[in-house]
């Protein structure tokens, strides 16, 4: 993260293009801010667009705007998000998701500042910082045909990849803390302490949702610990995920994860099998193994 920060500070007076790549939950919409509010765009406005699975029409249509009757629907002219971002920075979310055509009209974009609203002939001009992200490394959506190699170069003069949580073992306790602040600032109540086991509990766990998944399970053991310290019982993470020598078995940290996933997704099989990468199949088999093994 120093040498993150360090880039950061390189590039926020510089006007380029810059690319974030990393897990979810890795602080990419995060820096993509910093950048904006402290850099020279700051008095303009910061326009973020969510570009995975959005019907093309609909992205499209909130990207560039359209004109009346350009399709049903379309019953006045409409600007576009990047005319209302003009002067600022517009911030492409899950870039890698963007269908060819329009990979091809934000390309104009970058190149000349130009393009048109959805069925109009007038080519207007803006002018937009853009930065991306995406969670999938997108010099392999190139390598596979699904992402413009010239596009790909205009979005990533500076590549920033967030590393995941597991691979940041020393800023573990600070992000902790700063959690632990934030809340109390929040709601001007006093700060909490995390108990030593607690916090190794913490250390050993590999979040695979990140910063925003420690975030979530602070929040949530600060709230269940009332007015007491955090202990590990406030902690509903599978116990010792990463550390060896752990005292649950291979088999109680499966049968945790997946529950917790579970119930994550609202009880929705389908969804938790998804999730997990496992078949359908697999998570009925295993639910009813654990229910005759009396869980
Ligand atoms: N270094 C950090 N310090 C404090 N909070 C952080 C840090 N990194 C991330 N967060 C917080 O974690 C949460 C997730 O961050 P963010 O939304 O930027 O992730 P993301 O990479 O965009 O995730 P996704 O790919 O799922 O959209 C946010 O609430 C953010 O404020
Ligand atoms: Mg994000």
């Amino acid at each position: 993260m120093q040498d993150i920060f360090e880039l950061l500070n390189k590039i926020i007076h510089a006007d380029i293009s810059v690319l974030l790549e990393g897990e979810s939950g890795t602080g990419k919409e995060l820096v993509a801010r910093a950048l904006h509010y402290n850099g020279p765009r700051r008095d303009k406005a910061f326009i973020a667009q969510f570009c995975g699975n959005l019907s093309e029409t609909l992205l499209e249509s909130e990207l560039f705007g359209h004109k009346r009757g350009a399709f049903t629907g379309a019953v006045a002219d409409k600007k576009g998000l990047l005319e209302i971002a003009d002067g600022g920075t517009f911030f492409l979310d899950e870039v890698s998701d963007i269908p060819p055509s329009i990979q091809a009209k934000l390309l104009r974009v970058l190149q000349d500042g130009e393009f048109r609203r959805v069925g109009d002939t007038e080519t207007r001009r803006v002018d937009v910082r853009v930065i991306s992200a995406t969670n999938k490394p997108l010099h392999k959506e190139v390598e596979k045909g699904g992402f413009r190699e010239d596009l790909f170069y205009r979005l990533n003069v500076i590549t920033i990849n967030m590393p995941p949580m597991r691979d940041r073992d020393g800023d573990l306790p600070l992000l902790a803390r700063h959690f632990l602040n934030k809340y109390a600032t929040k709601t001007a109540t006093p700060e909490k302490r995390i108990t030593p086991d607690a916090m190794r509990m913490l250390s050993g766990y590999h979040w695979p949702g990140n910063v925003r998944e420690l975030e979530n399970a602070i929040e949530r053991a600060i709230v269940l610990a009332g007015d007491r310290d955090i202990t590990p019982d406030e902690l509903i993470i599978p116990r010792v995920a990463k550390a060896p020598g752990g005292s649950r078995s291979l088999r109680e940290h499966e049968r945790d994860y997946v529950m917790r996933t579970l119930d994550e997704m609202g009880g929705n099989k389908t969804k938790t099998a998804a999730a997990l990468g496992v078949s359908l199949r697999w998570l009925h088999y295993k639910l009813a193994e654990w229910k005759d093994a009396g869980h």
